[in-house]
């Protein structure tokens, strides 16, 4: 689960998807800026979590690493900026066909500007991603 700053929406995003998910299911997330790095999800992530009964308060912030690449079966990116980062990263076609938007066509959007509105949407928007992500890992 790939976002900019890895504060806002990809840990949701990992706490989400792993919720959904056994252990088998090794979910993590990293951001494609490294400002934010060894730092927890912001507060708001964190409430919006919470609320929601996933506890994300023991991740801590990395910036992604071309050895994502190999070590991940498939990356989520959350927007289409996140998206065009990601990919000027990839060397070969394995690994930029394991990127894609976890919406699909749409972007997760940036949150950090906003209010709890704007963190409940993005939980709203994942939490339904994640179904849809659980349900293609199930099809036989
Ligand atoms: P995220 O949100 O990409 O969802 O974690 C952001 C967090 C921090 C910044 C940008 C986006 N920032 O510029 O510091």
């Amino acid at each position: 689960m790939i976002c900019l700053g890895n504060i806002c929406r990809s840990p949701l995003a990992e706490g989400i998807l792993q919720s959904k998910l056994d252990d088998r299911f090794i979910v993590d997330s990293a951001g494609t800026g490294g400002w934010h790095i060894n730092q927890p999800p912001d507060k708001r992530s964190i409430a919006v979590a919470r609320k929601n009964g996933i506890d994300i308060t023991g991740l801590r912030a990395r910036k992604f690493s071309t050895d994502d690449f190999e070590t991940f079966d498939l990356i989520y990116v959350m927007d289409r900026s996140n998206y065009n980062d990601v990919m000027a990263l990839a060397q070969e076609d394995a690994h930029r066909q394991k990127v894609r938007m976890i919406l699909e066509n749409d972007d997760v959007p940036d949150p950090y500007f906003g209010g709890e509105q704007e963190f409940e949407e993005v939980y709203r928007m994942l939490d339904k991603a994640t179904d849809a992500i659980k349900a293609q890992f199930e099809r036989p």
